[in-house]
């Protein structure tokens, strides 16, 4: 089964555990999953109020109009 999961964060979160820091991925699109690996900075300039999916190449195909009832943040 496919899930749609919205994620409108484009950082990661730092977790820090004794000495060492690891990045947990907070966009989704981390093919490293649970951890970053970087491929926020894809998502880091997109518009609030745009909706999209990412292909396999990283590239974001709009889709505002495909779920009106997801809220979206405000432009
Ligand atoms: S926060 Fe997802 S790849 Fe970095």
């Amino acid at each position: 089964m496919a899930r749609i999961v919205k994620r409108d964060r484009s950082s990661p979160y730092p977790v820090t555990i004794g000495a060492e820091t690891k990045y947990i991925c907070g966009c989704g699109l981390s093919k490293n999953q649970p951890f970053c690996d970087g491929t926020h900075k894809i998502a880091k300039d997109e518009p609030a109020a745009k909706l999209c999916w990412y292909d396999a190449d990283n590239v974001c195909h709009a889709m505002e109009d495909a779920f009106p009832a997801m809220p979206l943040p405000a432009a």
